[in-house]
């Protein structure tokens, strides 16, 4: 058998992020400035370059893979890397997602389904019209509740990503809640993280999740839920109810102790920590080594994974690290 991922702190690596592109056809705020320069497509991994590695992932014990971005939906072969790792779901691979932000979701949904998807995260940060426009500054709010629905129709479980902000949709948490309880959706709130440069302070948009669910507990019979995923939320169940909570609270709640994955960049990258600029460059080792650099690059790697993030929002503070979120992939 293959040697499994396992890092200097216990940790076994069953979980892959991969980023299919970094490009986005939205800005949110807090994620991406106004002005972003993306990478010339000559240095993207080609769609047979990302599976190779994700093959190579899963010969080695990752049994879940997630492909985000950037907006996944936007890179034009992202069908045929579905099909082709979704091929290997049940086979060495328990589950293929996607976090999207729903865009290009009522398209694409049936695609998803027969590549073998089976559930997928869509970023919401708002219900409302201009609100949604606002914190996007390009998005129609309608458009991706169309692709949420029918992505459900279709017959994927949806995860609602919402990340909290203080003073834009802080007031919309409860009802962004209902709506799901309603719609028979899950429910991610996210806790901004400083990554990459955008055009505000992240510190005046901070909201700790930790007075959200105070506020939300007095309003929903919330109960802890048991609920693993292999990502980092932790779940409380609506009672009498499909929905479950999900609080993604990376400044108040670190759970970097648990971590289980690494992220592939669309440039063929490996980073071991979303907060931390250590990577090895999987796309060189494949090209000058074939499989045997490329275990060879992945095992440097994973030497090398720091023990937790040390993410800090404070007035001022520069983001922990240059790159943003849509480089690695969340
Ligand atoms: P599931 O639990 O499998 O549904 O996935 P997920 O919630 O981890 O995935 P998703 O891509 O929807 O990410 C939700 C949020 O969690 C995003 O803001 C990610 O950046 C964040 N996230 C995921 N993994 C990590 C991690 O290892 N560290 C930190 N700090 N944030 C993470
Ligand atoms: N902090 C927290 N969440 C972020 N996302 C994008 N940028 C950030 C950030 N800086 C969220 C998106 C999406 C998920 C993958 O990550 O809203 O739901
Ligand atoms: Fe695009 Fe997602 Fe970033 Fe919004 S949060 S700009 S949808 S990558």
């Amino acid at each position: 058998t293959e040697r499994s991922l396992i890092d200097q702190h216990g940790r076994t690596i069953r979980y892959l992020r991969i980023s299919v592109t970094d490009r986005c056809d939205l800005r949110c705020r807090y994620c991406m400035a106004e002005q972003m320069t993306f990478l010339p497509r000559a240095k993207l991994l080609s769609l047979d370059e990302i599976a190779i590695i994700a093959e190579r992932f899963i010969a080695r014990g990752v049994t879940r893979i997630r492909l985000s971005g950037g907006e996944p939906l936007v890179r034009r072969d992202v069908a045929d890397l579905v099909r082709r790792l979704g091929s290997h779901v049940g086979h060495g691979l328990d589950e293929l997602t996607m976090t999207t932000n729903g865009t290009r979701l009522a398209e694409h949904a049936d695609a998803l389904v027969d590549a073998g998807i089976r559930r997928i995260n869509v970023s919401l940060d708002s219900r409302d019209p201009e609100r949604f426009h606002y914190i996007t500054r390009h998005g129609d709010v309608r458009q991706v509740i169309h692709g949420i629905l029918s992505a459900r129709d279709a017959g994927l479980m949806i995860k609602i990503n919402m990340v909290a902000l203080k003073g834009l949709n802080e007031d919309e948490i409860a009802s962004m809640l209902s709506w799901c309880i309603s719609e028979r959706l899950d429910l991610s709130l996210i806790e901004t993280m400083p990554l990459g440069a955008i055009d505000e302070d992240r510190v005046d948009r901070f909201l700790p999740l930790t007075t959200v669910f105070d506020r939300l507990s007095t309003e929903f019979p919330l109960v802890r839920a048991g609920h693993r995923t292999g990502g980092p939320a932790r779940y409380w169940q609506v009672e009498g109810a499909t929905t479950r909570l999900g609080l993604i609270s990376p400044l108040t709640a670190n759970f970097c102790d648990g971590c289980n994955r690494v992220r592939l960049t669309t440039e063929g990258k490996l980073y071991m920590c979303l907060g931390h600029e250590d990577q090895v460059d999987l796309k060189a080792a494949l090209r000058d080594g074939g499989i045997a650099g490329l275990d060879a690059a992945i095992d440097r790697g994973l030497a090398a994974k720091p023990a937790r993030h040390d993410f800090r929002i404070e007035a001022g503070a520069a983001p922990a690290v240059g790159r943003h979120m849509s480089v690695t992939g969340g």
